[in-house]
């Protein structure tokens, strides 16, 4: 089984600055096969900071948030993770489905060998806000997709991790079960306070959610723009009605685009 969330290891901490969580360099990644994903990628993540990552299929996102992972290494350039404690969302919850929910959210505690006292107390907290407490009982063939994708963000929360890299978490979910999932999120980013960065096809998911939006361009994908998203951070469902939220929307298409 692949690891669906994996306390991270190998990932060099040695060139972060002050305030820094995830730093990656000047980084070249060409995989064995001759595909040159990513070129010339420099990116810092301040700790707590919420950055959202869109760019074209192909364009080198997932091998961008695995690099912070440490599940690649770059072909050039570095990568620095502040911390070992991260949890990795994929885009699809890979439940085991001879298990409960709250035995699939206790699953990598059980692994990280904490006591069972603190386990159970993580274990209840994340079931709980991700509001599955009513389901813990039942297996995942009982739950729709997004109760599904709940249980996997419960999975990682319950590691009460200090980086979150999440990979289209959402997309393979209905509009309205993914705006409410978005507000779940950031909620639980304000509560929890972990750095988060976030890989989405979707501009307004992007804009909704970070603190600040990296465009990048097509294979080789490199950064084509930044976007500080300027708005505030306890911001709910109504401001994707507000000029500001619209503006960085505009903003982001365009260097999509390319007309940045
Ligand atoms: N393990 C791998 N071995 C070889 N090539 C790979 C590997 N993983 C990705 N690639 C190639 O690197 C490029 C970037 O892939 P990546 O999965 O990072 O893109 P992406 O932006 O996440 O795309 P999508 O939006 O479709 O998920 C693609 O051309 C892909 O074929
Ligand atoms: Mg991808």
């Amino acid at each position: 089984m692949r690891a669906l969330i994996d306390t991270m290891q190998g990932v060099d901490a040695g060139h972060l600055l002050h305030g820094q969580q995830i730093s990656v360099d000047r980084v070249r990644m060409r995989y064995a096969t001759g595909t040159t994903a990513l070129e010339d990628v420099t990116l810092s993540v301040a700790r707590g900071e919420f950055v959202a990552i869109v760019g074209p299929s192909g364009c080198g996102k997932s091998t961008l948030l695995r690099l912070a992972a440490g599940l690649e290494r770059p072909t050039a350039g570095s990568v620095a993770l502040g911390t070992s404690s991260a949890a990795f969302i994929f885009q699809d919850p890979t439940l085991l489905p001879w298990r409960s929910v709250r035995k699939n959210v206790a699953l990598l505690t059980q692994l990280a060998k904490l006591p069972k006292d603190e386990r159970e107390r993580r274990v209840d907290a994340a079931v709980e806000a991700v509001g599955l407490t009513a389901f813990a009982k039942q297996l995942p063939r009982a739950l729709s997709g997004g109760m599904r994708m709940r249980v996997s963000l419960a999975r990682a929360l319950a590691l009460e991790p200090e980086v979150m890299l999440l990979d289209e978490p959402f997309g393979a979910l209905d509009e309205l079960t993914r705006d409410e999932m978005q507000s779940q999120l950031l909620e639980l980013h304000r509560r929890a306070e972990f750095t988060a960065m976030l890989v989405t096809h979707s501009v307004s998911e992007a804009v909704y959610l970070a603190d600040r939006v990296v465009v990048m361009s097509a294979r080789p994908g490199r950064i084509s723009g930044v976007v500080e998203v300027g708005l505030p951070r306890d911001r709910d469902a109504a401001i994707r009605f507000d000029p500001r939220f619209v503006a960085r929307v505009s903003e982001v298409s365009a260097l999509l685009h390319g007309r940045g």
